[in-house]
């Protein structure tokens, strides 16, 4: 069954603005891994960790350094969960996360619907 679906979006200079003015803040937004991205993949990569954050419905499960989205050799994304953030989900049931990213215009895109396992 679809547990919940959700959306956000994210201005691409805002974040820009935010990482620049607080040096610290990425490295807590994102996983290691995204830090060399581009801003506008960094956006979208904070408009999915918040449209998780919203398909679930409780914004407590997730840290969002903990939360990595990696693309398959095609280029399409899907979220890797680690440490705490992985036992948090992991809590909630057997869940089937599908991601879509999008930037343009200066705004990126996401969306999120998660599948639970009845
Ligand atoms: C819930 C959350 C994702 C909302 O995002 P936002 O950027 O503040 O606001 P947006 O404009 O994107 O979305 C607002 C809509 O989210 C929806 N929303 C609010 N709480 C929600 C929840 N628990 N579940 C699903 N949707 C929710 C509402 O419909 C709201 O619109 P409304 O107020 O008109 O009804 C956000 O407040 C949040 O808690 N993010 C997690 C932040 C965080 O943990 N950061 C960690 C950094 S390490």
């Amino acid at each position: 069954m679809i547990l919940g679906i959700g959306s956000d979006v994210c201005s691409v200079d805002r974040l820009e603005q935010s990482l620049t003015r607080t040096p610290k803040l990425s490295e807590r937004l994102f996983h290691p891994n995204e830090l060399g991205l581009s801003t506008k993949s960094l956006a979208a990569r904070f408009a999915a960790k918040e449209a998780i954050t919203k398909a679930i419905g409780n914004p407590a499960v997730l840290t969002f350094n903990e939360v990595e989205i990696v693309k398959n050799q095609l280029g399409k994304p899907s979220i890797a969960f680690h440490s705490k953030t992985k036992d948090r989900i992991d809590e909630i049931g057997e869940l089937r996360f599908h991601l879509s990213l999008s930037h343009d215009a200066g705004i990126a895109l996401a969306t999120v619907v998660v599948e639970k396992s009845e």
